[in-house]
């Protein structure tokens, strides 16, 4: 275990009750998956290192759930140094990142399963978290907006994204084509705001690595203090290669920037203009600790922006368990997850399931811990899901080679655009047929 302690978690890690099993409001109709699911073991490497500063310290949160649930005999932690009901926060060299997401691997057969924070201040904010909230309650009332701009939803639009973007050789986030791939992504986000009055696209440039956040905002009318957040990773990774090796990266997760980039495209060309501010988010970072997202999350928290609802996208095109969409059902937002299953009945016409990660697998997980409601949409079940993430084996021609897949996901973009922002009075009439 290199220089990590190979003592005995603590008892104060005590069992907790059994969680119950997510029941969302209205109904979930295809959960029987679900429960095979959770304990479906995920064979992965460990995920490169971050680049740290010799003598860097990372402060790495775990749920108590999570650790107690498992054998904890050879933990390789030995004391927390922060804790609350939830979790249990330890310090940590982060030239140990590494290891310990071997050890996980290994012993848990997790892929990550820690969530690593910059800065102890982060860690104690994740452990209480105190973000503004806009007192919303989530309303399905705009049909007459959202219907018309579905039918303009492309798969071949979609395809192209993905085409596009698996064809860099890697979107690793300290590569130059790491850094290239996301100006791509800025610059075709550009080209689309520009169709938007007052949208504009930035780089969002984080301390430690080069390549950046992508952010498109299309300002709010009367409400535009408040926020809604789509969002997904742009970075891509090969662990089991070394850094030379290809990411392609065509599930995991171009698929993810392409459904909000279509969702962009639906908007523009539909003439929509929201009440609420509408963020698109392709975060840097994600492959290495939700890296960029986290920087984000902690931002707007620290800024006391007020966030409606997040979802995240994170692999959209593989079909691993049929047609339709699976809503995370852990560290996620169970009343917006349970809005977001509505919005998929109403619009996506396609059925839906639950599944679990079992522990912070994706950007949703940053927001979630920084106080801010989210939601994850994703293509399977965890034990049905695309195999081939984080290998040079990851191409849309392993993933079916289109990405019908993807369609339905694209129009819950949409939809959840629409209905969390809500339409400006006047532009009502301006949304095109
Ligand atoms: N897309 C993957 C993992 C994933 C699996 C997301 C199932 C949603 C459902 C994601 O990009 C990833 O690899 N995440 C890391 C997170 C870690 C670095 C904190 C992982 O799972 O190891
Ligand atoms: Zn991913």
């Amino acid at each position: 275990m290199g220089r990590l302690k190979a003592a005995a978690v603590l008892a104060v890690l005590a069992a907790l009750p059994a969680s119950a099993k997510t029941d969302f409001d209205q109904g979930v109709r295809a959960d029987a998956a679900a429960a095979s699911a959770r304990d479906a073991a995920r064979t992965m490497a460990s995920p490169a290192p971050a680049a740290a500063a010799p003598g860097a310290r990372v402060w790495v949160s775990f749920s108590r759930a999570d650790l107690a649930s498992r054998k904890a005999a050879g933990f390789p932690l030995s004391r927390p140094v922060l804790s609350d009901s939830a979790s249990a926060v330890f310090e940590v060299p982060a030239g140990e990142l590494p290891t310990l997401s071997r050890f996980m691997h290994e012993r848990f057969k997790r892929c990550g399963g820690f969530f690593a924070l910059r800065t102890r201040a982060s860690a104690e904010r994740s452990l209480r978290p105190v973000a503004a909230r806009a007192a919303v309650s989530y309303t399905l009332d705009q049909q007459a907006v959202v219907r018309p701009l579905l039918a303009r939803v492309s798969e071949p639009d979609l395809l192209a994204t993905i085409r596009t973007l698996s064809a860099y050789h890697d979107r690793y986030y300290t590569h130059d084509s790491g850094v290239k791939s996301a100006e791509w992504i800025a610059a075709r986000w550009k080209a689309l705001a520009a169709k938007i009055p007052g949208a504009s696209v930035s780089l969002y440039r984080h301390q430690g690595w080069a390549q950046p956040s992508v952010i498109l905002t299309i300002p709010g009318t009367d409400l535009a203090d408040q926020i809604v957040v789509l969002g997904g990773h742009l970075d891509s990774i090969n662990i089991y290669d070394g850094r030379g090796a290809p990411a392609p990266g065509a599930d995991d997760n171009a698929s993810g920037i392409a459904v909000l980039t279509e969702a962009i495209r639906v908007l523009a060309d539909g003439g929509y203009r929201p009440r609420r501010t509408v963020q698109f988010m392709g975060y840097a970072a994600e492959e290495v600790g939700l890296r960029g997202s986290q920087d984000i999350a902690d931002e707007y928290a620290n800024e006391g922006k007020k966030v409606v609802g997040v979802i995240q996208y994170d692999m959209s095109n593989f079909p691993g368990s049929g047609p339709g969409m699976f809503l995370l059902t852990d560290n996620v937002d169970l009343s917006l997850s349970a809005f977001t299953g509505k919005l998929i009945d109403a619009y996506a016409g396609v059925p839906r399931g639950t599944t679990e990660c079992g522990y912070a697998c994706s950007d949703h997980a940053s927001w979630t811990r920084a106080g801010y409601p989210s939601a994850m949409a994703f293509e399977a079940t965890l034990d049905t899901m695309n195999e081939n993430l984080h290998t040079d084996h990851d191409t849309l021609a392993n993933g079916g080679g289109d990405a019908s897949h993807s369609v339905p996901f694209a129009k819950l973009a949409v939809a959840f655009a629409v209905e969390l922002a809500k339409t400006a009075p006047s532009a009502a009439v301006a949304v095109r047929p």
